[in-house]
């Protein structure tokens, strides 16, 4: 199956899910995410299942360490779930955390996946690069605006480096979840704002995202009334969608 998976993000919500679904699927982990006191508990804890390491790494600064990873061992699996958004008009943040957005959101995962790619293909191996994108890269999305632009370019750049590999063996699949119960929404929100009570659980997200993987499906997009909604909004008159993006979002 898989030698070997690297998870960003893998100290909380879907991307701690995620390793937990491998580690059942027996593959060998290399962890990643700023907390490293997380980081090593999830690690000493499923190392009863499958060897694991562990990088502690802030993808806004400190990248040339897991680009060094990629480069000398080309995992077969590598997983960029890492992300964060801020909730509020674009005017309300200083421009540096936009563009920290980005770069956490859209830059990171980009050089990382081309990285990954890379070293796969002199190593001679065939692989899987999931991005964890988002439906709100699908949408206009006012008091997310650099989350959404950093997630659209994600999908957009995933979509089309796997159209130009999909004749070898390396793939880059792209998952777009709607909500899932995880830290994102209270730390998006200073901690004033909880996850929908709608939103999908992250076990559910990761089960959802595995068999994507072993399907090797180019897009997922879940849950399905955010991605019924995104869908629709690619056939109806922009001057609608806008109307009713403008009436849910009173600014
Ligand atoms: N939850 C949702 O509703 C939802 C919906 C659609 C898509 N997504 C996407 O799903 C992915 C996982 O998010 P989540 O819901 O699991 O949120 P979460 O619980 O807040 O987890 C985010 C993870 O990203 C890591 N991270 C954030 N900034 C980082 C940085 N600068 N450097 C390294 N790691 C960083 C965090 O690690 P540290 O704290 O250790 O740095 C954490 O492990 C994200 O890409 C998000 O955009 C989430």
């Amino acid at each position: 199956m898989f030698n070997q998976a690297l998870i960003t993000g893998a100290t909380s919500g879907l991307g701690e899910a995620l390793a937990r679904r491998l580690a059942q699927e027996k593959i060998p982990l290399v962890l990643t995410g700023r907390n490293q006191d997380r980081l090593a508990a999830l690690a000493q804890e499923l190392r009863r299942i499958v060897p694991v390491a562990t990088i502690a790494a802030d993808l806004a600064a400190e990248r040339e360490k897991l680009i060094y990873f990629l480069q000398t061992e080309a995992p077969d699996l590598v997983i960029n779930n890492a992300g964060f958004c801020f909730y509020g008009e674009a005017l309300s943040h200083p421009t540096s955390i936009q563009l920290e957005t980005l770069e956490v959101n859209a830059i990171a995962p980009i050089e990382l996946t081309l990285e990954a790619a890379k070293a796969l293909k002199i190593a001679g191996k065939s692989g899987v690069i999931l991005n964890v994108s988002s439906l709100a890269g699908e949408l206009v999305f006012p008091t997310m605006a650099a989350y959404a632009a950093a997630k659209a370019c994600l999908t957009s750049f995933s979509q089309s480096f796997d159209e130009e590999m999909r004749r070898s063996s390396i793939r880059i699949l792209s998952a777009l979840p709607g909500q899932i119960q995880t830290e994102f929404s209270q730390r998006a929100s200073n901690q004033k704002k909880d996850h929908s009570s709608k939103a999908m659980t992250k076990e559910y997200a990761a089960e959802k995202i595995w068999r994507q993987i072993l399907k090797r499906k180019q897009v997922e997009r879940f849950n399905a009334l955010y991605a019924w909604a995104a869908k629709l909004s690619r056939y109806l008159p922009r001057s609608w969608v806008l109307k009713s993006i403008r009436r849910d979002n009173p600014l």
